[in-house]
């Protein structure tokens, strides 16, 4: 019952939302007026070869291709987003005239990238324009002619078909920005040195970290008072990049961070699921100063609250159990002691983003297995096998307990439930009758 009413919650919410949206015409658009208002993107002619060049750049620190990319073609959409409110797809931004948006002007792109005005009508955050925001016009510039130099597709995508009522009612998009939308563009944190200016403007604009590490509250809008201190995605977990020393980057040198961006391991933690795939498409791209620059920035963040809990005796029964089934089923790939395969496994002792309070990447990997992004630098992409079929909820929650709590590591107990429901969620096997 108590879930039914959340959900009765939010509906009433974004209908009362949609209300207070009759204002939205209020809200600033007139910050791109740089651009210009007369050639579509079919007609766009740029010769400008560095600003293409700097374009693509500007492309892969925003991850578009991505994000527009299912199939049909490069950047011409259809692929699909889970959200707490179904699925939404992606738009095709080539510049085909009729499918794409090949009929926006570059004033009409600001709006849409910037602002989420789209060619349809308001856009979901999902297109992560709240980001995008803080991009300067100079980067807009360089991004619209890099994107005129794209290949038309012909590809119709109705991105919002998958939504059901009332979300799939644009126009309630209108009171969610009034409510949510910082429009001022990019504020640089006074007192930064230029690197971690640098390095703010990709955090918060194109490589738009916080939309996956920050807490979002019921209405999906990023929680500013916990500023990238962990976010759950509903499948995975991206854990805290503030310097708290337990749960976040506080112990992790720059270096550290620079070498896990570009490569999609530190040589303790593997980055999984869209981390992986965000280091892929995205950031191993990015220049080794930029890299730095991003990495200089989040040490200058305050550290999140929360301390490191004691950890659990290791000789519990549960313990002693979870150090057999460790043993036997995973000390092959992570070690005998948790000391990992050089960035190809995950090492497990010193391994941070093994110990938040929120398992749910923990038991993704355990219940469907997961890959290694696969980098210039490291191009293997090692598989995790799934442990669902062989393993009970309690197994599962006993092994990642141990690991968890053993070679210097402390965390909470996982309860079984956790496991259940996420096995549930993620459709995982059942454990066979077998084991
Ligand atoms: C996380 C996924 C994601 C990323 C990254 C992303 N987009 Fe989008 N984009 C979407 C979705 C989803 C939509 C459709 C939203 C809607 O219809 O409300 C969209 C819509 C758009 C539109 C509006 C199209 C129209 O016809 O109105 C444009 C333009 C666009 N994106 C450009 C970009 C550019 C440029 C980048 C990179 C800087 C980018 N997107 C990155 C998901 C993404
Ligand atoms: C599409 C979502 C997404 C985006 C965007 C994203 N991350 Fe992540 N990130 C994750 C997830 C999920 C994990 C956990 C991966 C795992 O458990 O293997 C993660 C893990 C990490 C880790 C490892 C944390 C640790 O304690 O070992 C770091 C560091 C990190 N991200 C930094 C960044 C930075 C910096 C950005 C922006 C430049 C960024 N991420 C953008 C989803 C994302
Ligand atoms: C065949 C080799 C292999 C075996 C066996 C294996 N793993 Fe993994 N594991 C990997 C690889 C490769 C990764 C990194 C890729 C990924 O995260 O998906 C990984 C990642 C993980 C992660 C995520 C760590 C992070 O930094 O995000 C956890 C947790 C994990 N394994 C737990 C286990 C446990 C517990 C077992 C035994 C029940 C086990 N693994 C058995 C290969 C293996």
């Amino acid at each position: 019952m108590a879930s039914k009413k959340r959900i009765a919650g939010i509906v009433l919410a974004v209908a009362a939302v949609g209300v207070a949206g009759l204002g939205w015409s209020r809200l600033n658009v007139s910050r791109s007026n740089v651009a210009d208002d007369k050639v579509t993107l079919a007609d766009a002619t740029s010769s400008d070869r560095a600003a293409i060049e700097r374009g693509a750049y500007v492309m892969r620190t925003g991850d578009c291709l991505a994000c527009h990319t299912a199939g049909k073609g490069e950047f011409a959409g259809g692929y699909a987003i889970d959200t707490p409110f179904g699925q939404i797809m992606s738009s095709n931004i080539t510049p085909d005239r009729e499918t794409g948006i090949g009929a926006m002007t570059e004033r009409d792109f600001f709006k849409a990238v910037r602002h989420g005005q789209g060619s349809k009508g308001l856009l979901y955050p999902a297109m992560p324009y709240t980001a995008y925001q803080r991009l300067s016009d100079e980067d807009m510039h360089d991004l619209w002619a890099y994107l005129s130099t794209v290949k038309p597709v012909s590809n119709e995508v109705h991105e919002n078909a998958g939504l059901g009522s009332p979300f799939n009612i644009r126009y309630a998009m209108a009171g969610w920005n009034l409510l949510f939308f910082d429009n001022r563009g990019f504020t640089p944190t006074p007192g930064l040195s230029p690197q971690a200016k640098r390095g703010q403007y990709l955090v918060d604009g194109g490589t738009h970290c916080a939309a996956c590490h920050s807490p979002r509250n019921l209405l999906g809008a990023e929680i500013g008072s916990r500023y990238l201190q962990g976010g759950n995605l509903g499948d995975w977990y991206a854990p805290d990049l503030t310097p708290n020393p337990h749960s976040g980057l506080g112990n992790e040198p720059e270096e550290g961070i620079v070498e896990y961006l570009r490569t999609g391991s530190n040589g303790v933690s593997v980055a999984s699921g869209p981390m992986a795939e965000a280091v892929e498409h995205s950031f191993q791209h990015l220049t080794e100063d930029d890299l730095k620059s991003i990495a200089t920035y989040l040490k200058t963040l305050p550290a999140s609250p929360g301390g490191s809990p004691a950890a659990v005796a290791a000789n519990t029964p549960a313990m002693q159990r979870g150090a057999l089934r460790y043993e036997v089923n995973c000390s092959a790939c992570h070690g005998v002691r948790g000391e990992g395969m050089g960035g190809m496994t995950a090492a497990f002792a010193g391994n941070r983003a093994l110990l938040s309070d929120d398992v749910t990447s923990l038991l993704h990997v355990m219940l469907v297995g997961g890959r290694a992004a696969s980098t210039m630098e490291k191009p293997t992409g090692a598989g995790m096998p799934s442990f669902a079929w062989k393993m009970d909820d309690r197994q599962i929650a006993e092994t990642l307990d141990y690991i968890r709590n053993s070679w210097g590591n402390a965390a909470k107990p996982i309860d079984e439930k956790e496991v259940a429901r996420m096995r549930a969620q993620l459709q995982a096997a059942k454990q066979l009758p077998a084991n």
